[in-house]
């Protein structure tokens, strides 16, 4: 990687409307002591009715922008990644682009589910660096509330909504993106799935009788795969990069599971205390999370310029992601 491209602006934004286990207790046959224990989640975050996720992407991103100190003139490309659209074509990132006014932006959006922030990570790196475009607004956006189903007491406690944004370009050579791997497995395709609504299995009275227009998931599958992939596309990175564990000043994974995140920290020696965690207060935000958690730990003082922050991804398809960077603190 010569030259620097990297993050120089972040925002986020998260719905006010708070979801406590205790709330949850009320709707499904769940406990407070149950999801803390299996999940360590407290609280999430709940999209207002007649909000879209592109409401909450736009937020993000103009705070995003300002941070970056651009305009929305300057925005050559957006990426939206996100499984929860607002429709299904067209992309949540042309809506985004029209409301922000982002008149001279191409966009488009990525499905690669809680990998999508990673996945657009590299896409940026690529057209950055190849000289196609100058400045990417890359957003990960998710209004999980709309597609869980609220009487699946498996799935409906670990989701919750939200907005991460962040500008890339370029910045100082050694600064930025230091290495990143992406991978899939596409025969885990079952393993987290919205059944019926696309092509294969178009919507009709009958899906939605049988309630196949919501998320649903093999969660110890997912788990099994999400301790090993961690473990194993970290490691390949930290090689690649020439890095040590020790060399990594802060962790931000995916937020899921507190059990799968302290799993990882372990298997790659990374302490706690340099693992940022922040599934406490949101839940699983599935795209959001990554661009979420970056932007609190930079509010938080956790980052400073010159620091190696390494970023992993996994979730649906299945697909999995990880990037390091030494972060340029402008
Ligand atoms: N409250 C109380 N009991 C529950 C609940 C609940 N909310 N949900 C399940 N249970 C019960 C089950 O019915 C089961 O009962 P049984 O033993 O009588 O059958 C028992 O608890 C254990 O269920 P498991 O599913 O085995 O529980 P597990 O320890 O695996 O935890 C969990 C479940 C939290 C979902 C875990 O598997 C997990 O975190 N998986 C990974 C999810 C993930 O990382 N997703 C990321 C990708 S998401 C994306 O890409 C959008």
């Amino acid at each position: 990687m010569s030259k620097g491209i990297g993050i120089i602006g972040t925002g986020s934004f998260l719905p006010e409307k708070t979801l406590k286990n205790c709330d949850l207790e009320k709707i499904v046959d769940t406990s407070d002591e149950w999801i803390t224990a299996r999940t360590g989640i407290k609280a999430r975050r709940v999209l207002e009715e007649g909000k879209a996720t592109s409401d909450i992407a736009i937020e993000a991103s103009k705070k995003a922008l300002e941070d970056a100190n651009l305009d929305t003139s300057d925005v050559d490309l957006i990426i939206v990644a996100t499984m929860t659209g607002d429709t299904i074509t067209p992309s949540t990132a042309c809506v985004v682009q029209d409301k922000l006014g982002c008149n001279n932006a191409a966009a488009f959006d990525i499905s690669a589910a809680c990998s999508g922030f990673i996945y657009g990570l590299s896409m940026a790196y690529g057209l950055i660096s190849s000289g196609v475009y100058k400045n990417i607004l890359l957003i990960g956006a998710e209004a999980m509330s709309r597609i869980l189903d609220w009487e699946d007491r498996s799935t409906c406690i670990l989701f919750g909504d939200g907005a991460g944004a962040a500008v890339l370009s370029e910045v100082p050579e050694g600064y930025g993106i230091l290495g990143m791997e992406l991978g899939s497995d596409g025969s885990g395709k079952d393993h987290l799935l919205i059944p019926a609504g696309g092509s294969k299995n178009p919507s009709t009275h009958e899906t939605l009788e049988n309630r196949e227009q919501y998320l649903r998931m093999e969660g110890s599958e997912v788990f099994k795969f999400a301790v090993r992939k961690i473990e194993e596309t970290c490691k390949n990175l930290l090689e690649e990069t020439g890095l040590e564990a020790s060399d990594i000043d802060l962790f931000i994974p995916h937020q899921a599971n507190t059990r799968i995140i302290n799993s990882a920290g372990k298997k790659l020696k990374i302490p706690k205390e340099k693992t940022f965690i922040n599934l406490d207060k949101y839940g699983n935000m599935s795209a959001a999370s990554i661009p979420v958690a970056l932007d609190e730990a930079l509010k938080e003082g956790k980052i400073e310029d010159g620091d190696n922050i390494l970023l992993v991804g996994f979730g649906g398809g299945l697909t999995w992601g990880s990037s390091i960077l030494k972060w340029y603190g402008k």
